[in-house]
């Protein structure tokens, strides 16, 4: 992939996810729709970010029509990390994201361990398990948060690029591997909150809309806290989501059925030669 290639790359996932996501949509969620001009350009600021850090993970394929597909890889330590990985609609299923994928985790050689945000699309999960990944399910949980539930939470405050050492210290002793540049353009999108306590430590990207972006903690009363303040930032008019749910979070869940919203099932977490990290609600773009 080449810089100039960042446009038409996200123009091809912005159409891959969106024909995914009216494929597997369900029934009872709202009408998806295309990706708005805002967050292409959120897109399009994230992709390059990852082509200038990670360069040799970036691979896309074409043919006489133009760009097809897309797979780019990221290292953070000695984790490789999957951030997106699309075929052009029409053109699955014939072999395309195989030599995709194989380029992506040429990147990973001599990582330890591996991570990826898998969708539900049955395709990606087989070339995901055929590449030794072990498969958890996901759940997400989705709507207006009762705001009559909402706790008062203490010593949880605003956070800002003075954070990061913190941050990565969390990142480190949850997930292995610290987030490191990608805290760059984190802070410089979402509102980030932490908490910084005797008694553990944690932050939250949180959603503009409320609800967590990205959330790590060093226990789970920590985590707790830092989701309540991520939902106490939705209104009672827009429904807002906690996606990426493993079951080892479960006190994820407990908080997003204590709000009053709906669980659902979505994706996977894709792992390799690691357990799914908890405290954790990952990003799917930078897990
Ligand atoms: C996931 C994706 C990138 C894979 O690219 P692709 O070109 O379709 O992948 P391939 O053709 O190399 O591999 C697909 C595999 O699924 C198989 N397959 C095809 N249709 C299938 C179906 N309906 N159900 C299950 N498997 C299917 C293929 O035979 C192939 O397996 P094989 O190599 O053992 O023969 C592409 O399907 C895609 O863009 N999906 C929508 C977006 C998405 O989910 N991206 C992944 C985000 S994590």
């Amino acid at each position: 992939m080449a810089a100039q290639d960042v446009p038409a790359v996200e123009r091809l996932t912005g159409e891959g996810f969106h024909e995914l996501d009216v494929r597997t949509n369900p029934r009872d969620w709202p009408e998806p729709t295309p990706r708005s001009e805002a967050k292409a350009e959120a897109w399009r600021r994230r992709m390059a970010h990852i082509l200038r850090h990670d360069g040799g993970g970036c691979w896309v394929a074409e043919d006489e029509s133009g760009l097809i597909g897309v797979a780019a890889a990221m290292r953070r330590d000695l984790v490789w990390i999957l951030a997106t990985f699309v075929v052009r609609p029409g053109l699955q299923g014939r072999g395309v994201g195989r030599v995709l994928l194989d380029a992506a985790l040429s990147y990973g050689t001599g990582c330890l361990r591996g991570m990826l945000a898998a969708s539900g699309d049955p395709k990606a999960a087989r070339r995901y398990r055929l590449a030794g990944f072990t498969l958890h399910p996901w759940m997400v949980l989705t709507g207006p948060v009762a705001r009559d539930r909402l706790p008062v939470v203490e010593r949880v405050r605003e956070g800002s690029t003075g954070d990061v050492d913190l941050l990565n210290s969390v990142d480190r002793q949850v997930r292995g591997a610290a987030h490191g540049v990608d805290h760059e353009i984190l802070t410089s999108a979402y509102r980030l909150v932490v908490a910084d306590r005797t008694t553990g430590s944690g932050y939250a990207y949180v959603e503009p809309h409320g609800g967590p972006y990205l959330l790590a903690a060093t226990n789970r009363r920590t985590a707790a806290d830092l989701l309540w303040e991520a939902l106490a930032a939705s209104t009672s008019e827009a429904p807002c989501s906690i996606s990426h749910v493993s079951a080892t979070n479960e006190w994820a869940i407990d908080v997003g059925m204590t709000a009053g919203m709906s669980l659902y099932t979505s994706g996977y977490l894709a792992l390799r030669h690691m357990k799914p990290p908890m405290p954790y609600l990952p990003s799917g773009y930078f897990l």
